[in-house]
């Protein structure tokens, strides 16, 4: 367990793919991930065996203090050179959005990355009408660094793709 204060981290088991299943079957969920499609228990299956076996990979559950298990957080694309990752993280069960547990998860696994893996640079990716997200992401000390325009294509049309990114000074110092 990697404990923050209002939510602790634990690694993702196999028998959690059944809760994965029911939030991506959500659209709302669903709204503003790269996964933009409800996907099959066999996907998950196999995705699940695929990133048991990539060390660039850090995956977590997101759990209430009350062991309530909400959504789920990673680090990607860890490059052990240049010590950067990229962030991902969705609250599965929507009635907790909103309440300040995505931005403890968050600064949680930040410590995490900064103190034990020794990373330098955390950086994620968020579609520009990502309201919620993006005030989650400044509230823990993410900086706007570009803008991807017209990336995404999403109900019908194209919108811009915004690139935050925390160093581990800028965290620390925070
Ligand atoms: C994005 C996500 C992880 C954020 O976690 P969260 O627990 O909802 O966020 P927090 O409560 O910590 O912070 C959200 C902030 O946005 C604010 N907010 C929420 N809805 C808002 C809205 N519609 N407009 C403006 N601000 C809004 C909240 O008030 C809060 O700010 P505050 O603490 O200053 O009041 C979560 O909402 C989620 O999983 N969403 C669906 C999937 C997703 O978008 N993943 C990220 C893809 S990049």
């Amino acid at each position: 367990m990697i404990y923050g204060e209002k939510t602790r981290l634990r690694r993702i088991e196999r028998q959690d793919l059944a809760t994965f299943v029911r939030w991506f079957s959500d659209p709302q969920v669903r709204e503003f991930l790269v996964l933009n499609r409800p996907i099959s228990m066999a996907e998950e299956e196999q995705w699940f065996e695929n990133q048991l076996r990539d060390h660039s990979t850090e995956i977590f559950s997101i759990e209430t203090a009350d062991s309530e298990h909400i959504g789920n957080i990673g680090l990607h694309n860890i490059n052990w050179v240049h010590r950067h990752a990229e962030l991902g993280i969705v609250l599965g069960e929507k009635q907790f959005w909103g309440q300040g547990y995505g931005s403890d998860a968050i600064r949680t696994l930040l410590k995490f990355a900064f103190q034990e893996l020794n990373l330098h640079r955390v950086s994620l990716r968020v579609y520009e009408d990502n309201v919620r997200g993006i005030r989650a992401y400044q509230k823990c000390g993410f900086a706007p660094e570009g803008r991807s325009r017209e990336a995404i294509y999403r109900k019908g049309r194209y919108c811009d793709e915004l690139l935050m990114s925390i160093l581990r000074h800028e965290f620390e110092g925070a």
